[in-house]
Formats: C-alpha cells, sequence, structure tokens
C-alpha cells in the first residue's frame, strides 16, 4: 500500500478516516519511479475496528481483524482486548461477514491461483485487447479519463484494473478473495492500488469515484440488486458506473449446467479441481482445437471453476438492470455489450439540478 492512499480510506463500517501505523515499508519500483510501500501495517478507525496491512494489501473486511489474528497479535499488546470489545459490540454483523464470505472467498481464491500472469489470458482476452474493450464497455475515449478516480469491484487476478491505469486513471481494485495478492504483486504500474474489501462495504467515501466498474461479479453475490445499490453509492456526480451481468440462457446445455452447478459448488475444492481437470478439460480442450481456438488447460480450468464452483449465479434481463439505474437517479443506461453469456451496461449520475 502507498501511504498516498490513507487520504481516501475509510472506515467500511463507521465511513470515517482512519489513523495509520506502519510496521514495515519497502522500496518497489514502477518502470523508471521507485516508491516506498508499506508491506505491514494497520489501520485504525475510531469505533475501535482495526484492518491489518499484510504483505501490501489492506484487509478491510469487518471481519480481517479475526481473519489476520496472528499476525496483529505480532505487533499489537493488547490484540485480546479489541477483539473482545469489538465481538462485544458488533458480533452480530461480524458474523455475518465471515458466513457470507467464506464460500466465495474459497471458491474464487481457488479459480485465481490457477491463473498464470505470464502466460494466460482472462477469458479469452489478453491485456491489451481488454483494455481496448473496456473503452467499448464504458463508450468512453482515452481523453475522458485522464486523473479520473476509478474502482474495478471484484477485480479477481487484477489485471484489468492494472492495464487501465496506462490511460492515465487512479486506478482502484477491490476483491473479496486472496487473489487480491496476487494482483498485488503482479502489478506494474504506479497508480495501482489493491484492497481486499467486501463490495457491500467499501471502505471509501460515498460519492467518491469518477468510474465504477464491475464486470461478472455483483451477481455472484447473495443479492445482486442489493450490491447494485451499494456499489452505486460510491459515484460522484456525473460520474459513470458500468457492469457487466449474466442473462438468462434458454437451451438444454445451460439448464444442464446450472442443475450440475447445485451439486458440484458444494463439493470440496481439491475434488472440484481434479474432477474438472480430469473429466472436463480434456474434451473442452479437443473442442476448442477443432474450432480453432486458442486456450490452454489453466484457462479452460479456470472457466469450469466460474461456471460450476460459485454459490451463487444469479441471471438478469437487461430490462431489469435498467430499472435500477433509473430507480437510483442515472440516466437510461447504455447497453455497450450483449453476448451469449450477458451483457454489459452504464449509466450516469444524474447532478442534483
Ligand atoms: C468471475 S470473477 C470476475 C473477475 C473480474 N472482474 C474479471 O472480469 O475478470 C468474480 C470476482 O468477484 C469477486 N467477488 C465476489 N463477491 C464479492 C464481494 N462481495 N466483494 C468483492 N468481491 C467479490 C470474486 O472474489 C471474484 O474474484
Amino acid at each position: 500500500m502507498q501511504q498516498s492512499i490513507l487520504q481516501y480510506l475509510r472506515c467500511p463500517v463507521s465511513q470515517e478516516p482512519l489513523e495509520l501505523k506502519i510496521y514495515e515499508e519497502n522500496e518497489r519500483s514502477y518502470n523508471d519511479e521507485t516508491v516506498k510501500e508499506i508491506t505491514a501495517g494497520l489501520l485504525s478507525s475510531p469505533n475501535g475496528f482495526i484492518y491489518p496491512i499484510v504483505n501490501g494489501v489492506p484487509r478491510m473486511q469487518m471481519e480481517s481483524f479475526l481473519e489476520f489474528g496472528d499476525f496483529i497479535k505480532k505487533h499489537h499488546d493488547n490484540y485480546k482486548d479489541v477483539k473482545s470489545d469489538l465481538q462485544k459490540r458488533f458480533g452480530f454483523i461480524i458474523k455475518q461477514g465471515v458466513k457470507k464470505h467464506r464460500k466465495v472467498k474459497q471458491s474464487f481464491g481457488m479459480e485465481w491461483s490457477i491463473f498464470d500472469y505470464d502466460k494466460d489470458k482472462t477469458w479469452i482476452f489478453g491485456r491489451d485487447e481488454r483494455k481496448e474493450r473496456f473503452l467499448k464497455e464504458i463508450n468512453a475515449n482515452t481523453e475522458d479519463l485522464k486523473g479520473k478516480f476509478s474502482i474495478d469491484v471484484g477485480c479477481g487476478n487484477g489485471v484489468l484494473t492494472s492495464a487501465i491505469s496506462e490511460f492515465g486513471l487512479i486506478s482502484f481494485g477491490i476483491d473479496v478473495s486472496d487473489s487480491i495478492e496476487r494482483a498485488y504483486e503482479n502489478n506494474t504500474q504506479l497508480n495501482v492500488h489493491y484492497i481486499q474489501a467486501d463490495l457491500q462495504n467499501l471502505p471509501f467515501q460515498t460519492q467518491f469515484f469518477d468510474l465504477i466498474y464491475s464486470s461478472g461479479v455483483i451477481h455472484h453475490t447473495n443479492n445482486t440488486e442489493l450490491s447494485f445499490s451499494c456499489i452505486a453509492e460510491f459515484i460522484k456526480p456525473a460520474g459513470k458506473l458500468y457492469v457487466w451481468l449474466y442473462h438468462p440462457i434458454d437451451n438444454l446445455k445451460h439448464h444442464a449446467l446450472n442443475r450440475l452447478r447445485s451439486f458440484t459448488n458444494k463439493l470440496p475444492l481439491k475434488i472440484q479441481y481434479l474432477l474438472y481437470l480430469i473429466f472436463l478439460v480434456p474434451q473442452a480442450l479437443v473442442k476448442a482445437r477443432l474450432k480453432g481456438i486458442k486456450r490452454n488447460w489453466r484457462e479452460q480450468l479456470i472457466n469450469f471453476f466460474d461456471v460450476l464452483s460459485p454459490e451463487f449465479r444469479f441471471e438478469h434481463t437487461i430490462e431489469e438492470v435498467e430499472t435500477w439505474y433509473l430507480k437510483r437517479e442515472f440516466t437510461k443506461p447504455e447497453v455497450t455489450i450483449n453476448e451469449y453469456y450477458g451483457f454489459g451496461l452504464h449509466g450516469t449520475k444524474r447532478t442534483k439540478n
């Protein structure tokens, strides 16, 4: 974490500014600039919540103080008291956070641990292809983006978060899973910041971002419209909100996959890994080869995890999502992507006058 972002971070519970304690810093070079980064530290909120910075990444979920208890204990004299005080005052919401995120973290953590940053494409796109598609998705030219604040909500492997900063954006990426650690390690750009956070409780001031981008994420939460509503709070007036979502597909194969998921997503992850690798990846590789599509075994495996592992995977229509924008004082959204699995659309937040 670069110290410069402290001014933008807020406690996700109370929205208050945070105090920073640095335990360890390292120098890191980006192109021809070298900056100091905090590799270990602690963010404290006036309401008592604490958020550790572990391996360079701020961990800003309500339950992060439990998950990283051993790390905090090493640096904090009265961790035990802080922990019991928080559990006394906020026990219910903390427990809910743990329960809500357990499966999402496991399945997507596993999915992105397979990704090879040197060799793999994300879905079917290389870094530059994704950058190009991004401009189409949000219908912008690069001039519009310079110096603007953007957030990639549910950034996964973080490749896009990093790539789009090359348009001059100050680019934040958040994800609930541990994929955020590899996203941070593999980032090559200075103006990119990764945070582990829940999109339903973002650690920023409301109305902070010029652009909120979220591709293939909010339909994987317990309630897609609730998640849309939560992230929409963080857009500035005249800012753009883009989401890509699955739509219903009416064919036998799709219905069969949806059925299969209700069984596979309950299996232990190691079993899922072996099942997909042994029974599904080989035939998918052959099929792709016959169609002249280049996809390696990891890319295929990630795809199977994405389809068969998530606890939640809701589908929505364009008309339904349009109403979500209109209800929240956005302009009528423009659909920029409409393809086999889903669609992407963006709307602009109305200014008050
Ligand atoms: C299918 S991946 C999409 C990743 C990326 N947006 C992309 O287009 O490649 C969905 C991501 O959403 C993240 N996610 C799911 N629920 C989340 C939540 N409540 N808060 C933040 N991230 C979440 C998962 O961890 C996962 O990395």
